[in-house]
């Protein structure tokens, strides 16, 4: 299905529904076709963003790995509605999509063809520019482009805190990396919410949680029905 169609389905099935105007209406602002099926998941982090707004959390709010900016353009719509006065910090690679995948990315069945890996981590490389300009209305996303977590360096005040931290970067080493970095600097009662949690496709992100989660002990870890879980700091 192309945008259009997409959006003419929603229309027709949902309309109405508060989260559901958003998902839909985010899809289409940035073309990000490919996430048609992604309701349950950014469901988890459209509650997480209600979470921080209604008890007036401080600290910025981050998201590891935006790709065309779907689930930021969401989250920015919920923000900006309710006059929120922090940073939503973004960092990705952009251009370079995936990083590599590590033994921990292997899924038991397939990920041996060296193209499919290569055509997965194409896949999600996006135009910087783009993104940029899709995110105007928002001028309180600060875009960081990079490498995590070599990209966390310089970007970031020493003091920085944060109440929300959305980690979608899909493999084992860059959720790891994020977990660790980003853990230590959330203040009380802020979320992390985890997008690949349980997916097949991308088995790392499950390996490098409950491998961080063996070091710290959060106030509760819920894992959603579809895919994401919530981490509650
Ligand atoms: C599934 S996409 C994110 C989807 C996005 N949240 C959305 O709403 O469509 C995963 C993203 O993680 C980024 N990524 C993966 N590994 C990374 C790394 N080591 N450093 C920076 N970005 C990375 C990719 O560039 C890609 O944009």
């Amino acid at each position: 299905m192309n945008t259009r169609e997409i959006v003419r389905y929603y229309e027709r099935m949902a309309g109405g529904n508060d989260y559901l105007d958003r998902y839909f209406g985010a899809l289409e602002a940035t073309g990000s076709t490919d996430n048609f099926l992604k309701q349950n998941r950014f469901f988890s982090l459209y509650q997480a963003v209600g979470h921080v707004l209604k008890k007036g959390l401080p600290g910025d709010i981050v998201e590891c790995g935006c790709w065309k900016g779907h689930s930021t353009y969401l989250m920015a719509g919920l923000l900006k509605e309710a006059d929120w006065t922090g940073t939503l910090r973004v960092f990705d690679s952009f251009e370079g999509g995936l990083s590599d995948k590590t033994a921990e990315d292997r899924r038991l069945r397939g990920d041996t063809d060296p193209t499919e890996t290569e055509r997965q981590k194409q896949k999600f490389a996006s135009d910087f520019d783009a993104v940029q300009q899709v995110l105007a209305p928002y001028p309180f996303v600060a875009l960081h482009k990079g490498w995590i977590p070599e990209v966390f360096d310089g970007a970031l005040p020493s003091d920085a805190r944060f109440s929300l931290v959305h980690l979608d970067v899909d493999l084992y080493q860059p959720t790891l990396d994020s977990l660790r970095f980003f853990y230590p600097r959330m203040v009380k009662g802020g979320l992390i919410v985890l997008d690949d949690y349980g997916s097949t496709t991308f088995p790392g992100s499950r390996t490098a949680t409950d491998e961080f989660l063996g070091s710290v002990t959060p106030t509760l870890f819920l894992e959603g029905h579809l895919q994401s879980a919530v981490l509650l700091v």
